[in-house]
């Protein structure tokens, strides 16, 4: 068995996609397990760009299984778009299977995403409106449709007319909003049913089946801690758990069935939406980091608040995972600083704070301690070994690792998959 689960550390974007794709180059199998179309994963390939929302990050390796787990919200509309413009490059792709098991996005559930967060006024959570938080509601409330009703017509009519029947109410009566036709949906979700029929199965026993021929496996988390539903800063959280515990509930594997956890840490910080943020920098060093780093969100294009990078984040991220080591993304990114903050924990009333807090009332009153280590002032994008980076940038990287309690892994200087130096063996 040789299984690796791929992780964010932060508030996401941390660059999972990047770490994924360049190491699904030795793997066979690459598995989302939680999250949905909410997730932007970038991974760059001869140039190229490709932003993956719901096909796994393996995708581009025509030998790679991709495995959309059962804890994965599907919008089948979106997969098959992804799907579509995948083809039309004519390249070759990973094979796809996705989950029987799967909850599916309905319309019902985008439009309830706008408008609660229309509701919340200037509380909103700031979600990307993918309606995955309803749609998880759902699967908690037991009113969701899974795949295997959806691919039965019968069992999807009866699903989505009891379905229709309460969102109906509480859209017109609630929310004061247009009812949905039941029609419409059930026409339009029959066909994409048809064209994903043959990706679905029972991925739980494909992915003990891939385990027990022991395959290289990869599990890539999607969103990371910060955002977690319940270790994150809730409510400003998504509503899965992208944690490494969450790979065996989300794939239908067994706790033992994990060899090593990875968590991908961006050499700063950024956030999309709402919530606290400690080491967020409202100065020119922010909007330095959201030019030189275009930090714009790869699903909702929206600008992602910048800051500097909060070791008292990944110190708990390393917590909650049992992180093994670390992948460092984007420290090229900082090639221009003359100096470089860290955060290396927090302080309450004058007093160091050992645990990260729950109450984001005490979130929002920490104050940072810094410390401030000088900048490499040179492009370290063209490096491809460790020991040629210069000095100062070797020392920050090790001082992440040493914050983090973890070993360093994977350092990565740029977006392709050259630019990633490796530490560690990982598989
Ligand atoms: P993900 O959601 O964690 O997969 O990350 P995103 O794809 O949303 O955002 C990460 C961005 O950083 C993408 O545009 C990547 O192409 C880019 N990226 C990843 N690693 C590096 C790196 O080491 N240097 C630079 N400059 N860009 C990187
Ligand atoms: P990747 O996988 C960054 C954030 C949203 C919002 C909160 C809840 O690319 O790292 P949701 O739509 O999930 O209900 O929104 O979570 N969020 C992300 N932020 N990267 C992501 O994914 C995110 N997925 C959700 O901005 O604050
Ligand atoms: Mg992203």
């Amino acid at each position: 068995m040789s299984t690796i689960v791929v992780v964010g550390t932060q508030w996401g974007d941390e660059g999972k996609g990047k770490i994924v794709d360049f190491l699904a180059s030795q793997a066979d199998v690459v598995a989302r397990f939680q999250g949905g179309s909410n997730a932007g994963h970038t991974v760059t390939n001869e140039g190229r760009e490709y932003k993956l929302h719901l096909l796994p990050s393996g995708i581009l390796y025509s030998g790679c299984t991709c495995v959309i787990g059962n804890d994965v919200v599907l919008d089948p509309k979106l997969l098959l778009d992804e799907i579509d413009s995948m083809k039309a490059l004519n390249r070759p792709m990973g094979t796809l299977r996705i989950s029987n098991r799967c909850h599916v996005v309905m319309p019902y559930h985008k439009r309830l995403d706008a408008l609660q967060e229309q509701f919340r006024g200037s509380s909103k959570v700031g979600t990307t409106g993918h309606g995955i938080g309803p749609c998880y509601a759902d699967a908690a409330d037991r009113i969701g449709i899974r795949v295997v009703s959806w691919m039965d017509k019968e069992a999807f009519a009866t699903e989505l007319k009891a379905a229709l029947a309460y969102k109906n109410k509480l859209l017109t009566n609630v929310f004061g909003a247009e009812p949905f036709d039941f029609l419409e949906i059930f026409d339009e979700y029959c066909g994409y049913a048809e064209r994903l029929r043959p990706y679905v199965c029972d991925t739980s026993s494909l992915m003990n089946k891939l385990i027990d021929e022991d395959k290289r496996i990869l599990f890539e988390g999607a969103q990371a801690a910060m955002l977690d539903l319940s270790h994150g800063t809730y409510p400003f959280v998504t509503s899965s758990h992208p944690t490494a515990g969450a790979a065996c509930i989300g794939l239908g594997i067994g706790p033992k069935c994990i060899q090593k956890v990875v968590g991908v840490v961006k050499a700063y910080a950024t956030r999309v939406g709402e919530g606290p943020f400690p080491t967020e920098q409202l100065n020119e060093n922010g909007v330095k980091l959201r030019e030189i780093a275009h930090e714009y969100g790869a699903t909702t294009g929206r600008p992602r608040r910048t800051g500097w990078l909060d070791m008292s984040v990944v110190r708990y991220a390393a917590q909650i995972n049992g992180l093994d080591c670390i992948a460092i993304t984007r420290l090229d990114i900082l090639d221009t600083f003359p100096e470089i903050k860290i955060c290396t924990g927090y302080r309450l009333n004058g007093e160091a704070l050992h645990e990260f807090p729950a109450s984001l009332k005490v979130l929002g009153q920490v104050e940072p301690v810094y410390e401030t280590l000088p900048g490499w002032m040179c492009d370290t994008s063209a490096i491809r070994e460790y020991s040629k980076l210069p000095a100062n940038c070797r020392a920050y990287a090790e001082r992440i690792a040493e914050l983090a309690g973890t070993r360093l892994g994977i350092v990565s200087v740029g977006p392709s998959r050259e630019q990633t130096i490796v530490l560690e063996k990982m598989f």
